[in-house]
Formats: C-alpha cells, structure tokens, sequence
C-alpha cells in the first residue's frame, strides 16, 4: 500500500493507491501459476480467500467468540462468492445496456467527453440528493475554476415524502433567495441539475425519475421530466435561468475527477446511497434518442444500488439484511445499496447486534435509529486505535444498559465484519468496470461522506479492487464536491457541444 492512502482520502482529489502495486503476495502467485500454465496449488487458492476476510473476534470468552463467529458467518463474503457477485453484475451489466431485464439500469447520461480545459462561463449548479439542498454559482476560466459561492437548505421531512410539486417549488424558491443574495436575479444564467436518484434519461437535459431513494418518497412524480419541471418553476418565478444540463452525482463526480486528472474513467459515490458511472464504449449502448454517429465513448450511469432488486443477489442476503429492509423507507428496493449505503450501515450494525442478543451472545440490543453510521465510523477507528471507551458509552447510551468492555470489543469486530462486507461489494463493481474498459489505467473518482469519513473504507477498497482485477492498474482518488463542481462543468461541455454543432 501507498503510504498516499493515509492523507489521499480527505484532502480533495489526490491518489489513495495505486492498485497493482498493492497486490499481495497471494495473488502475484496466483497470477505467476496461471502464466505458466499451471493449474495453482489449492493453499495459493485459500491464501487469496483468506485476504478478503476480516481478522477473526479476540476476547478472552473463546467459547463466546465462536457462537458470535457462527451466527455472524452470512455477513462474511469469501473471494469465491464475491466473483460470483461479479459474474453476474457483468451479466446484468450486458443485459442492461442491451435493455433486457436488469436490475441496472444502466443509463446513458448522454455525456460523450470529459473537460478538456476549454471550460468558460458562469453556472448555477444544483444539488439535490441528501437532506439538504445546495445551491451553487461557480464560475470557469479557461477550465478552472475562479469563483464559488454555495449556499445550503435544509429540506424538511414533510418536503422529503409530500407532493413532487411542493419539492420543486422549494427548490425554485431557494434559487430565487440563491440570486437574489447574489444581486442577480435579473441575470440570465445557465444551469446545471445535479438529481442524484435513477432516472430515464432522454437527452443530456432531460431526465424521468424512475423510483426515489434515500430518504425522498415523494408523490405525483411518475413519468415526469425533473429538469422540465424545475425549469417550469424557475419561469414561474420569473427568473432567466435555463436548465442546460440533468446529471447523477457519480457524473458529476467522473467529470470532476478528470477535470484533475485525465485518466479517470470511473465515478463512485459511496456516502448515503451509493452508486457508479463509466464510460463505456458507445457501441455497446442500446439505448439512444439522439443522433450519435461521432461519439466513441459515453458515461452509462449503472445505479448498482438497484443490484439484485430482481433476486439475482439473494445468495448474499441475510436475515439481517431482511430486517434492514423491512424497517427501510422504500422496502424491497435497493437491495445492493442496503449493505454499503451510509444510510444503513448504522442499522445494519443494530440489526446484528440485535441477532446476537436474541441468542444472548450480546447483553441488550440497540434502541431503533440508535446507531448510526457515524457510530460504525467511530467503533472502527477506536479499533484501530485499540480502545474501545468510546464505543462502550455509545452501547450503553444506544441499548439502555451498562454494557462491558469485551461487549464493546464484539461490537467492533461487528462493524468490522459490517465494513468489510460493504467495502468488498464495492469492490467487485468497480473491479468488474476496470474489467470492461480494459484500458492501461483508470482513475476512479470516489466522492461520499462513507468513503471520506469511515477510517478503513477506502484501503479495504484499494487491497480488494487489486485482488479482483489484478491485471488491471488503478488508482482510488478522493473528489471533492463533484455533485457541485461536476455540475457546472458537464454544463460548460454541453455548452461546448451545443456550440459545436
Ligand atoms: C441513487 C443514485 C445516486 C446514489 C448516490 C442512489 O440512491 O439512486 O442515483 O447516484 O444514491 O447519491
């Protein structure tokens, strides 16, 4: 491992690792016994499994250790059942941009190019995906940016599950306060929309929801075009705003990741939800309403949190993930994002310590919402430190009884095992998309509060994206703020090309 990985994962868009370099012992064997044409020894086979486990629970109670270790075994993917997971992503992948029956949706973003330094002009970007809403104006200059002034909402719950129509009037309404503070609510502006849920998308300004996510269940919004709307309640409030381009966050995140750096290829998010784009090779791409004739490459957004809505994945669910669900918003839907998704990891850890309490391995289980994935954050960096204080007082605080030290540690080893899980799956979709591009080398652009803040989540990610696709180099790079930065600069592309022709 790079020693890059201890600072790249904060501080903006810099390298966390380089993935080849980082491959263990175990699969250079593996490797070196296929080149030559042996069929590898059975022990380079279980070295390569073991480096995908989490190191086993170490309490004094060696009894306890093992029912622990027994009843949390689901949650525990081997490298075996983690290709599998990949096969038939790769499977889901193909039917997807074939438009057959898929659990992605694999949609094209009509973005054919990323910056290529030519960037100008000033934008408006939204971003509206979390709990709150930002509202930026950013300014290019010969592809970089000069000016940046953001201002936030809070979007109340009611807002979050009430009518489509009251949501985007909100946002209007914000944009409104946005340039009037500004001094330019009588200026014409363009804008770019980042909406970080799936959507059919028609053009590069044109989008339909197909389903909320998160924690937005809002109604009336079958079938209609969100940029079409909000530009309806912009004219509304007769503001000379023109809604240019409709992109997902993991867009705006590749496109600001190769802003930096040319060679990305890949955009991930992994905070609340979680999801991926790439570009990929535009004659793979089925689905086109515009001509194309030019264009080589696309970004397709995959919205892997759907992964497995269709039972393609039920060989990894367990009767934890069941609960997870059952208690979730939007029930038996996002499959794939309810085990790495910021917005369940907490519950996920509750939910297992819950199993561990009916079969009174754990004292008490924890209150409803009383774990967050901040507290996982927070158990495993504690781990790494080799205390557990912190996470004693949570427990005590989240089950409503004194809990001990070697409670708190089984608690550690929980979110262990939860982390890992959810850093491996990661890892096989991103594995799978270096596979499919094929390219000397891809820069992944990875933005989200779980990969920025979960102190182990981004070197799981690089040690297991190598032992996946070892023959493919790459690099994890933390960037900042692509929903926002993103934004304005797919918008100056698609001004660019609106230019061109
Ligand atoms: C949405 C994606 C989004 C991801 C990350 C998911 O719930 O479906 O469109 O990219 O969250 O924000």
């Amino acid at each position: 491992m790079s020693t890059a990985v201890e600072n790249g994962v904060s501080n903006g868009v810099n390298g966390v690792s380089n993935g080849v370099n980082g491959v263990s012992n175990g699969v250079n064997g593996l490797l070196e016994a296929r080149r030559n044409g042996h069929a590898p020894a059975a022990h380079v086979h279980d070295r390569w499994d073991e480096q995908f486990l989490p190191p086993p629970l170490r309490i004094d109670d060696q009894a306890r250790a093992q029912k622990i270790n027994a009843r949390l075994s689901d949650l525990i993917l081997t490298g075996a059942t983690l290709r599998r997971v990949g096969e038939v992503f790769e499977r889901e992948i193909e039917r997807g941009l074939k438009e057959q029956p898929s659990s992605l949706q694999m949609e094209n973003t009509y973005i054919p190019e990323l910056p290529d330094g030519t960037e100008e002009g000033l934008f408006l970007a939204l971003d509206l995906g979390g709990t709150n809403f930002r509202v930026l104006l950013l300014e290019l200059r010969g592809g970089e940016l000069v000016k940046e002034d953001v201002k936030q909402y809070h979007i109340s719950d009611a807002l979050r599950v009430g009518p489509g129509q009251d949501l985007f009037n909100f946002l209007a309404d914000c944009v409104l306060d946005f340039v009037r503070s500004e001094g330019m609510e009588n200026e014409k502006l363009s804008l770019g929309f980042t909406f970080s849920f799936p959507m059919k998308q028609h053009s590069i300004l044109s989008g339909e929801l197909i389903t909320w996510t998160k924690s937005f269940k809002c109604g009336g919004m079958e079938g209609v075009d969100v940029a079409a709307l909000l530009q309806k309640c912009l004219r509304a409030r007769n503001l000379d705003i023109t809604v240019r381009v409709l992109l997902n966050d993991t867009t705006g995140t590749l496109v600001a990741g190769a802003h930096i750096d040319p060679s990305v290829g890949i955009g991930v998010i992994l905070g609340t939800g979680s999801n991926g784009c790439y570009m990929e090779r535009a004659s793979r791409v089925q689905h086109w309403e515009a001509a194309h004739e030019r264009v080589h490459d696309v970004c397709v957004d995959v919205e892997w949190g759907a992964f497995g809505d269709n039972g393609c994945l039920d060989f990894i669910r367990t009767d934890i993930d069941r609960e997870v669900d059952a208690g979730s918003l939007l029930v038996a839907s996002f499959t794939f994002e309810k085990y790495i998704g910021g917005k369940y990891l907490g519950d996920i850890l509750r939910a297992a310590l819950a199993a561990l309490t009916a079969e009174r391995l754990f004292p008490a289980a924890p209150k409803p919402n009383a774990l967050a994935t901040a507290d996982l954050s927070m158990f495993e960096e504690e781990s790494m430190r080799g205390s557990w204080e912190c996470t004693q007082a949570t427990l005590t605080s989240a089950c409503g009884t004194p809990v001990s030290a070697a409670d708190a540690l089984v608690a550690q080893h929980v979110a262990r095992v939860v982390s890992n899980r959810a850093a491996q799956l990661v890892s096989v979709c991103i594995a799978t998309l270096l596979r499919r591009m094929d390219r000397p080398y891809v820069g992944v652009a990875v933005d989200g509060s779980v990969f920025r803040r979960h102190p182990r989540i981004a070197r799981l990610m690089d040690k297991y994206i190598a032992l996946l696709a070892p023959k493919h180099k790459f690099s994890l790079l933390a960037a900042e703020d692509g929903s926002g930065k993103g934004s304005a600069l797919t918008a100056a592309i698609a001004a660019r090309m609106a230019a061109r022709q």
